[in-house]
């Protein structure tokens, strides 16, 4: 909590709005996605599914596989409360929205699925997209697919299993992968291990999203790590997310912006 809390002020200190940003490519992108207040149908649509898990009570087995919850790991959880710990609150799941549609995005991948509420906004944006989400929990599965039902979602695809041996699968079978959002297993050496795997299926134009940079010195760690890879150009950090580029045109430039 300690850290989280320090480098939130230090994020503060350095945050800086559109005008403060010379970079034209991030200029353009705080103008057009994180500084507009434009809304689309499919939001209200995602946010009355939340509103439905919120007043959700069925107690359901979880089986943990990640780094769990800083606010306990109990084995039986509701609906309810999953959904108030685990998925992405709107202005987040928006973010991930309007990325998906300003970069035209043609397949995704999601690392850690929840319930869905993330997958529905990355799947609404682009309904020509393919969406590939991967969760290790069967019974929080099969709420998320309900989900998707009700969502008419037709572009998702939820793999179930443990990263370890979903996520090689995943992408030995593609050629290449245009966006992908790390939200599952915050550790230090599990989020290098899943950013190493996907950057061999990286192209000029692909997104990396990582969410809880700050959630432990280790997912911190990891984010340094990240930005210095030769790969990577321009980073911008908005404190709860990380956003990496991989363009060639870009300068080796790590920005810390306001959202
Ligand atoms: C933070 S939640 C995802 C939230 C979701 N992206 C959203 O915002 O709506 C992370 C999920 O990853 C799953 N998970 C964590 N570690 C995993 C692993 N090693 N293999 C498979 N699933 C895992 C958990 O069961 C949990 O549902």
């Amino acid at each position: 909590m300690l850290h989280q809390t320090k480098s939130y002020f230090r994020y503060l200190k350095k945050a800086k709005g559109a005008h403060g940003v010379h970079s034209p490519f991030v200029f353009d992108l705080m103008r057009q996605v994180f500084d507009t207040k434009d809304r689309f149908y499919a939001f209200e649509a995602i946010e009355l599914i939340r509103k439905q898990l919120i007043l959700d009570n069925r107690k359901i087995e979880i089986n943990d596989l990640g780094a769990g919850s800083k606010k306990g790991n109990n084995k039986t959880k509701t609906v309810s409360k999953i959904v108030k710990s685990a998925s992405k609150p709107p202005k987040y799941g928006q973010l991930l929205f309007r990325l998906a549609n300003y970069f035209q995005v043609t397949n995704a991948l999601e690392i850690g699925t929840s319930l869905g509420i993330s997958t529905a906004y990355i799947a609404k944006a682009r309904k020509i997209a393919d969406i590939t989400t991967l969760e290790g929990d069967s019974n929080i599965a099969q709420i998320a697919k309900e989900n998707f039902n009700k969502l008419k979602l037709n572009n998702v695809t939820l793999v179930k299993g443990n990263f370890d041996e979903t996520l090689p699968l995943f992408v030995k079978d593609k050629k290449k992968i245009d966006f992908v959002f790390f939200d599952g297993n915050h550790t230090q050496k599990s989020t290098l291990n899943y950013f190493k795997q996907c950057l061999s299926k990286t192209h000029n134009n692909t997104i990396f999203v990582f969410d809880d940079i700050y959630w432990s010195e280790g997912m911190t760690k990891a984010w340094k790590e990240i930005k210095t890879h030769n790969k990577v150009t321009t980073t911008v950090d908005i404190f709860q997310m990380g956003i990496v580029f991989f363009r060639k045109e870009l300068p080796k430039q790590h920005l810390v912006i306001k959202y």
